[in-house]
């Protein structure tokens, strides 16, 4: 059995139930392993833009046997695969415009994905933009908290239409997932809390210049959340 952190214990569990799952930005291979050994998956493809990463990949496999059911692709992102390839793939631990690049870069392969599970280190606002703007419905939301660290984790998948905004979510707002918030995700409170301080401590360091406006909408949008969030109980 693979240990996994919270973090990857969570896009592992987002995966549940798909079969042929692409591991983008596979580096040290843990998940690829865990999905082949624990997680039902019958096959996976792992890439890295970086030969070093997936050497760690490969280490991983050799270990555990799994050459049979684990492929190594050396390439960027989505293009080492054909469309309809896979029914799932995890891009996890990397920017989240560098993932919005990914997706422009092949429409035809994440269009087809049943699910994308994503988790940016940075980003979040961009990628959740482009995504809710190019129709990708969010089906599942996660924040978990390792140690003091933050993480949140989407589970995505492209639709015809725009998900609907959901009612008393402050209308553009990307910073938390609106899904959380209509799930009532209870780690929603304390991470709004965390985010609200920050974006007040960096305003009374921001007035006149070019970021205050982009701070004090954030801050409206986040305390909105938060009056919100009081009338759940
Ligand atoms: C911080 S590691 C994350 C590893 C693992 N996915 C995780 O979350 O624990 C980021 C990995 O993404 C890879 N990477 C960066 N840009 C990439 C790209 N355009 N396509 C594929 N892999 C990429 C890096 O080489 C590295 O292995």
């Amino acid at each position: 059995m693979i240990r996994l952190d919270e973090r990857l214990r969570c896009a592992f569990d987002l995966l549940q139930g798909a079969n042929i799952v692409a591991d983008i930005g596979c580096d040290h291979g843990k998940l690829t392993a865990a999905l082949l050994l624990d997680g039902g998956c019958t096959r996976v493809i792992a890439g890295d833009i970086s030969p070093d990463c997936l050497n760690k990949t490969r280490t991983i496999i050799d270990r555990y046997g799994l050459q049979g059911s684990a492929e190594v692709r050396l390439g960027s992102g989505l293009s080492i695969l054909a469309p309809g390839e896979c029914e799932a793939a995890a891009i996890l631990g990397m920017g989240g415009e560098l993932m919005v690049e990914l997706l422009q870069s092949s429409p035809s392969v994440a269009e087809r994905m049943e699910r994308l599970v994503l988790q940016p280190m940075s980003g979040i606002e961009e990628l959740r933009q482009w995504l809710y703007e190019n129709c990708y419905r969010v089906k599942a939301d996660r924040l978990i908290c390792v140690g003091s660290r933050w993480y949140q984790l989407l589970c995505v998948q492209k639709q015809d239409n725009p998900d609907l905004w959901p009612s008393g979510f402050p209308i553009g707002c990307y910073m938390v997932g609106y899904r959380s918030f209509v799930d009532r995700d209870e780690r929603l409170k304390p991470y709004c809390e965390l985010l609200l301080q920050k974006r007040r401590g960096q305003l009374q360091q921001a007035a006149g210049t070019a970021g205050e406006g982009r701070l004090v909408r954030e801050t409206g949008q986040l305390e909105q959340i938060m009056k919100e969030i009081e009338r759940w109980n």
